[in-house]
């Protein structure tokens, strides 16, 4: 059984494509929008990978992409993708209430499959697709972006080792103007980049959370959302997503119990380290507490300029020719669409305290 970085387990059969294993991965992009040309991109330029065909039911998308790369294949059916035996392995990058049905049909059809975030729109979905990858020992994998980051993996890597100390609380602000979702909340566009990310830092999923939101522009789509997280561990995070901001921010600050870390990802010091806390000595007497505050050095480490999407379509490569568990495994998918399901439970109840449905057993 092998073990990825978030402590997930593979399902033990390995992911196995037959003998010849080190041949590119023929990956089919269906969904040409806003964020499928970036797949293709990537995928283009992947040595473990070759696009075999591109998809859009919308001919224009198809178009666009098709003279961008005149040598792919293209097709405004799915369906015949999953007929041809060239294709190793579907990525889509559909609107997220397609997700589950495109993905169970892949996978039935014996493709390996990457799919955007967030994994299906509901956990039972959700669930349905793990079953049904474990059962064809396919590779399914969400499209969870920043966990290839090289910020993300920097901070994780101090985490791991210990130089933040305990992880007191984490705040997060995911904001900027637009862009407005048809078909979901702020908190399913955006939260599962947050959500993925304390996951992955954490490696634990919250307990608990409360949210508050409201629709500004479209009443019934809410476009700002405050999010509370519970851990078990102690650990509390503060989340906010919007659409609704002057200006984008992307900005993150880790309070540990030995320094503090501020990630902003729009920034070309993205982390910086600041040695800075509080220390509780002894109290001379009963009652009598004399706190001193440590402001020291502000380190910011050198962080690779590497595309996240790039990374991240490697992992998925190596994942169907090596048999690896991803980085973003669609157990993390599946915890991710839990968190996302108790924030509406929240917002359902007046913003009560609601728990997080329980974990995907290791
Ligand atoms: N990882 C990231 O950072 C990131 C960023 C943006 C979007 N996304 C994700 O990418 C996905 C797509 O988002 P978008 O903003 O590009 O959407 P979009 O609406 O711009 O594009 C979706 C495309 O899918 C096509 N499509 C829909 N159903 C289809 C079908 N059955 N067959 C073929 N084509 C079909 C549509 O014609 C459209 O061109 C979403 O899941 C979103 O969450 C991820």
């Amino acid at each position: 059984m092998s073990q990825n970085g978030n402590g997930f387990h593979s399902n033990g059969n390995g992911f196995h494509r037959g003998s010849d294993s080190n041949a590119p991965v023929r990956v089919a992009v269906v969904g040409l929008g806003y964020w499928g040309p970036n797949l293709v991109r990537n995928l283009y330029e992947l040595p473990e990978a070759r696009v075999a065909a591109v998809c859009d039911a919308d001919t224009n998308r198809l178009d666009t992409i098709q003279s961008r790369y005149p040598a792919i294949p293209g097709t405004t059916s799915f369906d015949s993708l999953l007929e041809d035996p060239t294709v190793d392995a579907i990525a889509i990058a559909t609107p997220v209430s397609t997700h589950a049905p495109l993905c169970a049909k892949a996978l039935e059809a014996g493709k390996h499959v990457f799919v955007e975030k967030p994994l299906a729109a509901t956990s039972e979905e959700a669930e349905a697709l793990l079953a049904l990858a474990a059962a064809n020992d396919l590779v399914l994998m969400p499209g969870h972006t920043f966990l290839y980051s090289p910020p993300v993996v920097t901070i994780r890597d101090l985490i791991a080792n210990g130089v933040l100390g305990d992880i007191y609380f984490i705040s997060t602000s995911r904001v900027n103007l637009g862009l407005h979702q048809a078909d979901v909340s702020v908190a399913w566009d955006l939260g599962p980049h947050d959500f993925s990310i304390l996951r992955y830092w954490l490696e634990e999923t919250p307990s608990h959370v409360t949210a508050l939101s409201r629709g500004c522009v479209i009443p019934h789509i809410p476009d700002v959302t405050f999010i509370n997280l519970e851990f078990e561990s102690g650990a509390i995070a503060h989340v906010e997503l919007s659409w609704l901001s002057p200006s984008k921010l992307r900005r993150t600050t880790i309070v540990g119990s030995e320094k503090m870390v501020v990630y902003d990802d729009t920034s070309n010091e993205p982390v910086r380290v600041f040695d800075s806390g509080v220390n509780l000595p002894n109290p001379e007497s009963f009652g009598e507490y004399r706190l001193t505050y440590r402001t020291g050095d502000i380190v910011s480490p050198h962080i690779a300029a590497s595309e996240p999407l790039f990374l991240e379509l490697g992992d998925f490569c190596r994942a169907i020719n090596g048999g690896e568990t991803p980085r973003s495994s669609a157990e993390l998918g599946l915890e991710v669409v839990r968190m996302i399901e108790a924030v509406d439970a929240s917002l359902a109840d007046d913003g009560s305290r609601t728990e997080v449905a329980a974990n995907v057993p290791a």
